[in-house]
């Protein structure tokens, strides 16, 4: 059978398997925080949907070191060994009761990140308001959770209420705007939110 061009390693792929990350989904952060610089040394950092685990390492590893820490959730666990001292993995549903009880013990938080997606159905209209459903839920997450001046990015497929939940982070954010990584699969229709600078409440 013929490979998909999703089968097909990229040189983000290979880039990605040779330094050490499970996914090549690190690239996307890694330009993020390059532009934006969004996580510091010593920050308490939210990563939801962090399966297999690329943000967080990439967090812990070339930003926080041994500083900070990074509270990890995803349905799944993550895929890094060894999990590093100062990252708490949790695997359940980020939006659940039991969980949320578990962010809330370990924040506020400085930097809340989301790369969380749905499982794709191929069906455009079905994945992006699914997509729109779980960036909505991180919004609200992130404006209990994250503190005054800390910096958020959410993951949302184009078509999916973007514009709307960009307008309301522009009302909570000293600065806000979409993002498309260079890393981003060419048929990927994903963009990251970016809110920069919390405002006080
Ligand atoms: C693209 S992957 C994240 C990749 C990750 N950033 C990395 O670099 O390794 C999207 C993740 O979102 C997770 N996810 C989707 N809905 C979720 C939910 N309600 N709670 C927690 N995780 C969720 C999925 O399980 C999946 O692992």
């Amino acid at each position: 059978m013929a490979k998909s061009r999703r089968d097909t390693a990229d040189s983000y792929t290979l880039r990605a398997r040779k330094e050490g990350y499970p996914a090549r989904s690190v690239y996307k952060l890694e330009e993020i925080q390059k532009q934006h610089n969004i996580i510091r040394k010593g920050n308490r950092v939210l990563d939801v949907g962090a399966a297999p685990g690329s943000w967080t390492l990439y967090v812990q590893r070339t930003i926080l070191k041994e500083t900070g820490r990074i509270v990890a959730v995803d349905l799944n666990p993550l895929n890094i060994n060894p999990v590093p001292f100062n990252v708490k993995s949790l695997t359940g549903d980020a939006f659940s009761p039991e969980i949320r009880e578990q962010l809330i013990a370990e924040g506020p938080y400085d930097a809340i990140i989301s790369d969380a997606a749905p499982m794709t159905t191929g069906n455009r209209s079905v994945d992006t308001a699914r997509s729109e459903y779980l960036a909505e839920q991180v919004y609200a997450l992130a404006m209990d959770h994250l503190k005054e001046h800390g910096n958020l990015v959410i993951k949302i497929f184009q078509g999916g209420g973007e514009q709307e939940l960009l307008q309301q982070m522009r009302k909570a954010f000293v600065k806000a705007k979409g993002f498309k990584p260079k890393a981003s699969r060419s048929d990927s229709f994903e963009l990251f939110l970016i809110g920069l600078d919390r405002l006080r409440t």
